[in-house]
């Protein structure tokens, strides 16, 4: 490598890579140890996730306070509250201007309830996975799951409000995949958002397409907020829901297209394999299958957070997984769909129903 001059940087996965442009070569390079200690100590991580499970930001909304005021308001330890105050101005979330703590602009904007941008639910269930996580090691000797269920069971109020935040912050995506499908050449066209939750791309999807519409299957408690945001978006006339449990109950149909979008991960690979085939049977001629999903690159080591999401998933939900594109393909393939193909690199799978081989819904 002599004579090449290597730039280190930091890459949009927090992969660490020494580059070597006159070669052309990107070459992960080794952690240094106050990296590694820097992933080991969680602390930071507790400390956030506690402020928001107690809304201090809330507290502090429109006003600063001395940790023995706001002790007092939320009936707290003064002294306990003091150094998490503190530690989260060294973090840069709070501000501290003589003795009184108050928010920065993004705890204002994000961290406060009645906030429209407010995504503390999403942090407040990462703090409820907390002694799931404290199981991993259990997991890893035993193979045994912490938990029966995923939160959607479990807890369909936290779930829904999580849904509720990554609706707001996952409409674009929604618009990206809807015109990544270029859903053209039917005249009406029947979509299905199986495990739709918000029916963030429901709502995208009949935005971009005028002549489509749409059916959001979910459990029946996910489906008051997919409800809420129909209503909200104006379009009760062109999507409908459908409760259910997408593995035991019909899923209607037919339809022209059946999307499943960040469901497959819940589930193992066998009731994935069902699903498709489940999938399929709803499809009329020429209907397509659309999976998207967190999915591997083959030999599992990236993209860097999906590997952590996968370990997430392990102990976050009885028998969950994440998978590669080539698993999902495979599920198409086996079901029946006539043409595969990867449309975007661990992101989006399709299959194509041929005309030749409609089969009677199951
Ligand atoms: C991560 S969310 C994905 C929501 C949506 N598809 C999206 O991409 O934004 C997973 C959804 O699957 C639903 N779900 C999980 N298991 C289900 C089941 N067995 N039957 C029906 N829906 C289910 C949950 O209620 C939740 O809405």
């Amino acid at each position: 490598m002599s004579g090449a001059s290597p730039n280190f940087k930091v890459g949009g996965e927090g992969f660490l890579s020494c580059s070597f442009p006159e070669k052309g070569l990107v070459v992960p390079r080794e952690l240094s140890l106050a990296e590694i200690f820097q992933i080991g100590y969680y602390w930071e991580t507790k400390i956030l996730l506690t402020a928001i499970k107690l809304d201090l930001f809330s507290a502090l909304d429109g006003r600063s306070d001395s940790p023995s005021d706001l002790a007092k308001r939320l009936s707290l330890d003064e002294r306990a509250l003091s150094l998490v105050l503190h530690a989260l101005v060294a973090m840069r979330i709070l501000t501290k201007h003589e003795g009184r703590f108050a928010n920065t602009s993004v705890a204002r904007k994000h961290l406060v309830k009645v906030s429209p941008d407010y995504v503390g639910h999403l942090l407040v269930l990462h703090d409820s996975e907390w002694m799931n996580w404290g199981k991993l090691e259990e997991a890893v000797r035993t193979g045994a799951s912490p938990v029966r269920q995923h939160v959607f069971e479990t807890d369909p109020e936290m779930g829904a409000n999580v849904l509720a935040v990554l609706d707001r912050i996952g409409r674009g995506s929604g618009v990206t995949l809807a015109k990544v499908l270029q859903l053209n050449g039917v005249d009406r066209m029947r979509m299905l958002d199986v495990g739709g939750g918000a029916g963030t791309n429901a709502i995208a999807f009949c935005r971009e397409y005028p002549h489509l519409s749409a059916t959001v299957f979910d459990l029946p408690a996910t489906l008051q907020v997919t409800e809420r945001s129909i209503k909200e978006a104006g379009l009760e006339d062109r999507i409908a829901v459908m409760p259910g449990n997408f593995n035991t109950d019909s899923l209607g149909g037919l339809y022209d297209l059946v999307l499943l979008s960040d469901v497959l991960h819940y589930q193992d690979a066998q009731a994935n394999a069902a699903l498709v085939r489940k999938a399929f049977a709803h499809l009329a001629d020429a209907g397509r299958l659309v999976i998207k999903d967190r999915f591997l690159d083959p030999d599992r080591t990236s993209p860097a957070w999906t590997t952590a999401f996968a370990v997430h998933i392990l102990v976050n939900t009885e028998q969950g997984d994440c998978f590669t594109t080539r698993e999902a393909m495979d599920w198409m393939t086996r079901a029946g769909f006539s043409s595969v193909t990867e449309l975007e690199p661990r992101a989006i799978v399709q299959g194509i129903k041929g005309s030749s081989n409609q089969e009677r819904i199951q």
